[in-house]
């Protein structure tokens, strides 16, 4: 099922996630309708907090066709190694790209949905991914990493999008 996009400045994007303690048939349904959205939106990734959910819980597909979707629970990054710098998005932040350095290789640990261990390690645009998507899990998105010169360069979008909210909340 596609769910509602939780959309920048919602509150709730600010929340550090809480961690999943059992995966159960709740969690996997969570992770199934976070890949329809993922999917149905054309993003690499998405985290449990863009559908409104605050559990880490995230989801992946970097494949080419976006045949191989990939979940995780409770992942965390346990190495990050070189330095990378390209164009990013978020679904929970539309409209807007802008360039962010990230590490270039990372390591990661997680439990898959059957709630094994699993030990990952991404480069490039995976790990961009991981990044991002776990960034979500404690609250930050990809426009709190900007430089001076991107920050500056898409301060009235960002500023659309606040006013949005306020206008749809009525505030
Ligand atoms: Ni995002």
């Amino acid at each position: 099922m596609v769910l509602e996009k939780t959309v920048y400045p919602d509150p709730l994007l600010r929340n550090v996630s809480t961690p999943v303690d059992v995966i159960d048939e709740e969690i996997r349904i969570l992770a199934e309708n976070m890949l329809d959205t993922m999917y149905d939106e054309g993003g690499v990734g998405l985290a449990a907090p863009q559908i409104g959910i605050n559990k880490r819980v995230i989801v992946i597909d970097t494949s080419r066709d976006r045949n191989q979707p990939e979940c995780y629970v409770n992942p965390e990054i346990t190495l990050r190694s070189g330095k990378s710098l390209a164009d990013e998005g978020c679904l929970s932040v539309p409209g807007i790209t802008a360039e962010v350095e990230r590490a270039e290789h990372v390591e990661v640990i997680a439990q898959n949905l059957d709630g094994e261990e699993l030990e990952i390690s991404a480069d490039g645009l995976a790990a961009r991914a991981f990044q991002h998507e776990i960034d979500h899990l404690d609250g930050i998105l990809f426009i709190d990493k900007l430089d001076t010169a991107e920050r500056f360069r898409v301060r009235d979008q960002i500023a659309n999008l606040e006013e949005v909210y306020k206008s749809a909340e009525g505030v």
